[in-house]
């Protein structure tokens, strides 16, 4: 059972971080703070929780070349870069994974987005990415905490050995547990724990949450 903190908006977490170090099993970095505190906060923030997982949350969609090097930027202080799936092995997540490789570090490719507009075209591809996946074998996968069922989809065929990671949970209306019970490693939570007025209390919460709903949804098949 895993969560990961979302921390996107630009502002100072090391307070928090330390808090949290504890209780959650990692944070992921999203490009507003990246941008606003430039990537050596990411390695300000590692040195309070460091044995955390930390994923910086890039959404790459370039050429090789160009995702290499914004990777590049921020890689020593992340255990792990994520990049959309869209744009293919050949020349873009082919040499992205190569490059991550060379550096000891993980890729982690989205599969398809937990917003409502991912049906309009991220769900229609996800045929095709899970074929991208397949041959490209990343660390780890994003799938959305909104629609358990392409959780589902996605453990079923890139089997156990790739850890999932699912944000939608809380602000965006799925409930803690249930990317768990459909197959995740990971949920990702952001506002419903940095936006609340007691952050370690809402991380505690979700953790209760997430335990309750797995231990109910245990014995019961995934992606249901
Ligand atoms: P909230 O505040 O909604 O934050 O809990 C969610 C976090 O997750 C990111 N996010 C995604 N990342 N694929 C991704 O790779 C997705 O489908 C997706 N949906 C949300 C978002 O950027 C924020 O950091």
């Amino acid at each position: 059972m895993g969560l990961l903190v979302a921390l996107d908006r630009p502002g100072g977490y090391e307070e928090l971080v330390g808090k949290l170090c504890s209780r959650v099993d990692g944070f992921k970095l999203g490009l507003p703070l990246l941008m606003a505190r430039g990537p050596g906060y990411a390695g300000l923030l590692r040195r309070r929780c460091r044995d955390a997982l930390w994923v910086a949350d890039l959404k790459l969609a370039d050429i090789g070349y160009v995702m290499r090097l914004t990777a590049g930027l921020v890689a020593e202080h992340v255990d792990a870069v994520i990049a959309h799936g869209f744009v293919g092995v050949e020349g873009a997540l082919g040499e992205l994974k190569d490059y991550l490789d060379s550096l000891g570090k993980r890729l982690v490719v989205v599969a398809s987005m937990s917003h409502p507009g991912a049906r309009e075209a991220y769900d229609h591809a996800l045929p095709r990415i899970l074929e991208t996946l397949e041959r490209l074998r990343p660390w780890g996968v994003v799938a959305p905490a909104t629609r358990p069922r392409v959780v589902g989809i996605v453990r079923r065929r890139l089997g156990p050995g790739v850890a999932i990671m699912s944000p939608g949970v809380g602000a965006q209306g799925a409930e803690p547990g249930s990317a768990l019970c459909a197959g995740a490693d990971y949920e990702i939570v952001g506002r419903a724990i940095t936006g609340s007025d007691d952050p370690v209390e809402a991380a505690e919460r979700i953790r209760r949450e997430q335990e309750a709903r797995l231990s109910n949804c245990r014995g019961t098949s995934h992606g249901s």
